[in-house]
This record gives C-alpha cells, structure tokens and sequence, in this order.
C-alpha cells in the first residue's frame, strides 16, 4: 500500500467497527472479519498515545430483528434488548476495547437519523416516487425485501432472498426473483403502489469516480476497491431510503405515516450517534471526530458491507456536507469453519459467548488463532485442530517457553533480581529488539494484521533462540558476568514483549507485566533495551499459557456437529 496517503497528518482517530444486528449472539467470523482487527488497530494507536475513539454498538432495526421476533413468537423490542445485552457483555469479555457500545432503539440515535433525514430532504436530495411493491394480503403488509424468497435469476437457487442470492452472493431486488413468495404467509405476493424518499445515487458517479476509482487505488486493500469499482462502474440506481414498517426509525414527515428509514440508511448513522452519546459521557465534543479534516475515519466491515461504508453512507455523509468521509474501509472477507460457510440458521458457527464459558482462560488463545487467519485478503478458514496446534506450538512452545524460562531462571540465579550488565556483550539482538515496534507498527498501519501478529511474536522467537544460543544454564559455572547478562537481556525482550503484544494479546500482557511487577508502557519504549532496571524485583512467575488438550478439541468438534 502506498506510502503517500500515510503522509498525511492525522491529528485524531475516529474507528468504527460495523454494528452487528442484535438479532443473536456473535459468532467466531464476525468477531474475525471486523472487530479483533478494529481491537488491534486502536489499541496501537493509544498505546502511542494518539487520540482515538472506537465505537461500535448494535443494529436494532431492519428486517433481521423483525424475522427474527417471528420465530421466536415475541416482539422486536424483546429480542434487541435481549440480544444487545449479551453481545455488549461479549464483547467485553474478549477484551474488544470500545469506548462507546451503544444502540440504535436509543432515543438519541433516533433524533439523530430522522434530523439527518430532515437535513438531505429540505437540501432537495431526495426523490419522491411512487412504485409497485409487493404486499402481502393477509398480513395487510408491505415485504421488505428479506420476507420475499424466491428463485434466483443468476443461479437457479430457490431460496435466494429478495435483496441477495446466499447461493451465487449476487445482489438482487425482489422484482427479479422467479416465482416469489412471501416468507410470512408463504403465498405470492401481490404488487401495490407506494411511495418513498429516494436517493438519486448516480449523481454522484462522477464524485465517486474521482474520490475511489482514482483517489484510492493505491491505499484501499484490492478486495474493496475492486467491489467498489464495479459497482461504479455498473452505474447507480437510485435506491429507496424509506421503508413501509413499523419498527425502525419513524420517517419524521407528516405525510410519511407508517414508514421508517431504510436500516442502511438508519445503522451507519449509529455511528454519529455513538459518538455523540460518548462525548455527553466525556465531556468532549462530537463534531471533532466528524467535521474535522485532520481526523481519519476508518470502517472496520466483512465484505457483505463494502458498498454501504465505501459507496452509499459517503454519498449520505457527502449530500449532507460538513462531515468527512472514511480514510479507509479495510473490509475483511468471511471465515470459514471446518470446511463450511457458516451458517447461523443450521447452526454451523462458533459462538463467541459459548467458547468464553468452555475456555474462560484461553481469550487470548482465540485472539491469536482469529488474528492469524484472519481473512485479510481471502476467505479462510478455521478448525480446531489448526486451533489446537497454534496455541501448543506458537503460543506454549514459543511465547510461553521462552518468558518462562527468563522468569525462572532469574528466580533461581537472583532471587528475581534484574541483574546489572557489566559489559555490553549482546548488541546484535538488543538492535534486532529495537526494530520490532516498528516493523509491527507498519503492518499495522497498512492493515495487515496477520504480518504484524508475525512480527511481534518473532520477539519472543528470538529471545527463545538467543537462550538457545547462549545456554546461560550452562555458563552459569564459568561465566557469571556473561549470564547476567544474558538474563538482563531476555528479561528487556519480556518487558518489551508487554507493549508489541498487547493490542493483540491484552490479557497475556497483563498477565506478564505482573509476574515483571512492571506498569503498562507505551509503544514508545518497545524500542528501548532498559525498561526493567537493574536492581528491580519481579515477581513468581506462572505459565502464560496452558497446553490445549485433544480431548478439549474433540468436544468443540462434537458440538459443532450437533
Ligand atoms: N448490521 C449490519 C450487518 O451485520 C452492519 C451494519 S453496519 C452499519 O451486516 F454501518 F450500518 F452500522
Ligand atoms: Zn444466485
């Protein structure tokens, strides 16, 4: 990715992470595709002391959330509150930093979206027309487009939906589907005129055109610019931004009775909203992290979302005018599970919720496998066994095995003591240490995560190897000064293993910076050789990671299967 887009001065971050619908639990691929990277990419940025705000929250609106009241024979209301509730606490389980979590049924998110809504239709961005959409009788109903299922146009697949094929991923509106039905009464349904607030987005092909096509060929990840490209140059439909429902955000026009905002247009305000609840929180102010040039707004997404955030919430944010658009939208594509696209209706998932109960000390082990497969660039795929041999081979073998055999060792030979270096014997990997915050902090920085993962355990991988070499079990009887040296030296690779690995690892590194009876450091001194003093007391040292045993993995395998 090019080196010129970094050259401009950003003097605040403003991150978000897509708002999950809060119509059930998190499952392993979203956690994977757009919120571990978004977790890393902030907690570098404060640990150098940027200013950031992470924020994210549920989508409580839509046809996820009504469907899913369907099924469950309760009311939309119960299951968001329901649903928000346990992915709130999820997430802060596995250590995913937001600083604000917040929700759409919120009051102030709904001011918020119908005041923008008020703000694009007096600016004339709207079109208001009148077409045929299908109804369903019975239910005396209009059909979003998720309660219409029927065969696809592209591919033959009978259960495509109105708005997607799943089968062939192909974007469809309900009128292209062959022999439709509708999901809730499951007869055809009829067509019925109605009216609704479009936006004319092919105005805005030349402004994408520039802004994209040219503006972001060097620095958005080929994935996204790729999509964006196409449906660019496919040329723009205009797009409804009002919806006939009851449950979502009330369209804040007289004549608009019963109908709501498109939840595409409702959700990725969620953000505005998000941050202007923090800053009442905070004390800060809203508009900085929003109408300021000099801060960067990056969308961490899964690819489903790639046009929302990088075509139609910019076409929004820019018909409105004051706001700034995204830097960047790193969007991932999906994690596969042992094989198979996950699937939550057939219950082909890994529940985030369920792993933190089976593996209540293995968070990190979960972060680190999700970060290095993360589906950067590709689909790809996670399985237990993988998991498993990550963790004893990576995580125990190398991570672990070396700081215990540092903490040890200083125990046995100094009764944890760092010990003084008498003559500087060791240079070439004090240097080699020196470098790695910086090597992590670039792929970092260029969005790729699984790279930076790579560097920053490659520390621990040379302070293993340095032991190795030097053996200072056995030059403990012919040269003291030489194993103090050494020791001092592994022990400066722990401390400064604290900072490079914490926006991956956080537990782990607060795990180690207790045994090192050592504060949180700033990214700053990962460069540094000195962070633990000589003369400084450390304290018993316990193992960082405990081996995964066959059995453990065999039981996920089974309740994946049933
Ligand atoms: N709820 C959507 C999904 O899970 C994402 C919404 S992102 C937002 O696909 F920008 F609209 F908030
Ligand atoms: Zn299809």
């Amino acid at each position: 990715m090019n080196k010129l887009a970094d050259k401009k001065h950003f003097n605040r971050y403003l991150v978000t992470s897509a708002l999950p619908y809060a119509n059930g639990p998190l499952h392993i691929g979203q956690i994977a595709g757009a919120y571990i990277t978004a977790d890393i990419y902030t907690r570098y940025l404060k640990s150098k002391g940027e200013d950031v705000l992470f924020v994210c929250g549920s989508d409580e609106h839509g046809a996820a959330i009504t469907l899913r009241a369907k099924k469950d024979k309760t009311t939309p209301k119960k299951i968001v509150d329901k649903y928000h509730s346990l992915i709130k606490s999820t997430f802060e389980d596995f250590g995913i930093n937001f600083d604000i979590y917040h929700r759409t049924s919120s009051e102030l998110h709904h001011k918020t979206a119908a005041d923008f809504f008020t703000v694009l239709n007096d600016k004339g961005e709207f079109e208001q027309r009148t077409v045929q959409q299908y109804y369903d009788k019975e239910n005396d109903q209009f059909l979003a487009d998720r309660y219409i299922i029927g065969t696809c146009p592209n591919c033959a697949y009978e259960n495509a939906y109105g708005d997607q094929c799943e089968s062939c991923g192909s974007y469809l509106s309900p009128k292209e589907l062959i022999d439709p039905v509708s999901t809730l009464s499951g007869n055809p349904p009829e067509l019925k005129e109605t009216t609704h607030w479009f936006l004319p987005m092919g105005k805005y092909e030349g402004w994408l055109k520039e802004w994209i096509i040219d503006g972001h060929k060097a620095d958005w990840k080929t994935n996204v610019y790729g999509q964006c490209k196409s449906w660019i140059e496919g040329g723009l439909n205009p797009r409804a931004m009002t919806r006939d429902l009851s449950w979502g955000v009330k369209v804040p026009l007289e004549e608009a009775e019963g109908k709501v905002l498109y939840v595409w247009l409702d959700a990725p305000i969620g953000y505005i909203s998000a941050t202007k609840q923090w800053a009442i929180d905070n004390d800060k102010n809203w508009e900085d992290y929003w109408k300021k040039e000099d801060t960067k707004l990056v969308h961490f997404i899964g690819k489903d979302n790639i046009v929302f955030h990088s075509i139609i919430f910019p076409i929004i944010l820019k018909a409105h005018g004051d706001y700034i658009l995204p830097d960047n939208v790193p969007a991932n594509e999906f994690l596969n599970i042992e094989g198979r696209k996950v699937s939550t209706s057939r219950n082909w998932a890994v529940w985030l919720h369920e792993y933190l109960e089976d593996f209540p000390e293995k968070k990190d082990e979960l972060r680190y496998v999700l970060c290095s497969i993360a589906p950067e660039t590709k689909d790809s795929e996670f399985t237990w066994k993988d998991y498993q041999a990550r963790c004893n081979n990576e995580l125990v073998a190398i991570l672990g095995n070396f700081v215990n055999r540092t903490l040890v060792l200083t125990h046995k030979y100094y009764d944890g003591i760092v010990p003084e270096i008498a003559n500087q014997q060791y240079n070439s990997v004090t240097d080699s240490i020196a470098n790695v915050p910086n090597k992590v902090g670039e792929s970092i920085e260029n969005y790729r995560f699984r790279e930076a993962l790579g560097h920053a355990i490659d520390l621990a991988r040379m302070g293993n190897q340095f032991l190795a070499e030097t053996e200072p079990w056995k030059l403990i009887k012919t040269d003291e000064d030489a194993v103090r040296a050494i020791l001092n030296t592994a022990l400066q690779i722990c401390a400064n293993l604290t900072i490079v690995l914490e926006p991956f690892l956080p537990f782990t590194s607060q795990k180690l910076r207790n045994m090192l009876n050592l504060d949180k450091l700033g990214w700053e001194n990962g460069t540094k050789v000195d962070n633990l003093k000589a003369g400084h007391q450390i304290n018993k040292p316990a193992l960082l990671f405990e081996k995964v045993e066959d059995e453990a993995i065999e039981e996920q395998k089974v309740k994946l299967h049933s």
